[in-house]
């Protein structure tokens, strides 16, 4: 259905990413040379077609604020150093240039947005791989471990540098303050998950906000992106605000369906097929969705929430209690939930062949097995 737009991504996003110096052009695009799965931009551009047939609405008339959908503005910073001259020798070139002229009902912000949306994601894994001191990702050694902690941090930044300069030149300010607040979403989410729960003792009690609070961390770590990217798509095409909202809501649903399924993954998977270390959450002390579920149910977990599972034998108890619970299956549950609330929330959108994809999206991110 997009797969024309999705044929251009990698090259666009290489091209995004050129830098004249050699060492930081190779570690910069390193992550774009194994095929990822592009789960964030095929989202984006089948929102993008979906909601292309839905009612339009005239934007910037002067007479509504817009909304803050998290009432979570986080301080902007200003930008003091942007070189207008900067344009003629950048290597960014303009979105309209990119991309072959063509029938489609896909805007080239739109797809630009998906690539700005890879990016994103693509910088917070060179950053979270230095985190969780990952040695492995999409099948091969990750930047970190090939590269370095000190490059693939910077090569992070310079991926979220260069994406920012592609949304700036969307030249849409909503959309803009939309993407800027994913990447602090993404850092308050890595900070939320440094705590297992909001409570801070050695012996935490299950109660009902502990899932609460595992679930605000997801949407912030994992939900935000793409929830904001599909607001983003709806807008840049001119959608009225009920379409920008199911698009929104759809994403997020989505978003918060695919984290679970991945901290799922974590349990049952091996490493050879997911392509990154598996069982490593646990082994980075974080308590996910089938641990927190199977804690409810026994008490002896409380204490290894307590120490991050960092005692000697901890990881394997932890594991066994957690696959003797009905934990996996109440995260699939959930997962599943989730999955068809972000069915339900496009209900309203014009029938269409995008409208399908997203609903086989929502239905393969609970098959997934990768
Ligand atoms: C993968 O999670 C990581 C994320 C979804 C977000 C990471 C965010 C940061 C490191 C914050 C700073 C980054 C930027 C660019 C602002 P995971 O570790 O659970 O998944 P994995 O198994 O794929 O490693
Ligand atoms: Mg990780
Ligand atoms: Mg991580």
């Amino acid at each position: 259905m997009v797969a024309k737009e999705i044929k251009f991504l990698t090259g666009n996003i290489r091209q995004l990413l050129g830098s004249g110096h050699p060492s930081l052009d190779t570690v910069a695009k390193y992550y774009t040379q194994a095929e990822g799965k592009h789960v964030r931009p095929l989202i984006v551009l089948l929102m993008s077609r979906a909601t292309a047939l839905a009612e339009k609405s005239p934007r910037y008339n002067g007479q509504q604020l817009s909304p803050d959908i998290d009432n979570a503005i986080s301080p902007i910073a200003i930008l003091s150093d942007v070189n207008p001259s900067s344009s003629t020798t950048n290597p960014i070139t303009h979105f309209q240039s990119s991309y072959p002229a063509s029938e489609s009902d896909i805007l080239p912000s739109q797809r630009r947005l998906a690539e700005i949306t890879e990016l994103i994601h693509t910088a917070s894994l060179l950053h979270d791989d230095v985190i969780d001191h990952s040695v492995s990702r999409r099948g091969s050694p990750s930047a970190n471990l090939e590269f370095g902690n000190k490059m693939a941090v910077l090569a992070g930044d310079f991926l979220l540098s260069r994406a920012s300069v592609a949304l700036a030149r969307l030249r849409d300010p909503e959309v803009t303050e939309l993407l800027a607040t994913v990447i602090a979403n993404l850092v308050e989410g890595e900070f939320m998950q440094l705590k297992n729960t909001a409570q801070d003792e050695k012996n935490p009690i299950w109660t009902e906000n502990t899932i609460t609070y595992y679930l605000q961390k997801t949407y912030l770590k994992s939900a935000s992106l793409i929830s904001k990217s599909c607001r983003a798509a709806a807008l840049l095409g001119g959608s009225d605000t009920v379409t920008v909202d199911a698009a929104y809501l759809y994403g997020k649903n989505l978003g918060l369906a695919f984290q679970l399924v991945d901290d799922m993954l974590d349990y049952t998977i091996s490493e050879k097929e997911l392509g990154k270390p598996a069982g490593a959450d646990l082994e980075l002390g974080l308590a996910t969705a089938p641990l927190l579920f199977a804690w409810k149910n026994n008490k002896e977990l409380g204490a290894l929430v307590g120490r991050k599972f960092a005692q000697e034998g901890d990881v394997a108890r932890a594991r066994e209690l957690v696959l003797q619970s009905d934990g996996l299956e109440q995260t699939r549950a959930l997962a599943e939930e989730y999955a068809n609330r972000a069915i339900s929330s496009i209900d309203a959108l014009p029938a269409s062949e995008a409208k399908d994809g997203l609903i086989e999206m929502a239905i393969k991110t609970i098959k997934r097995r990768k």
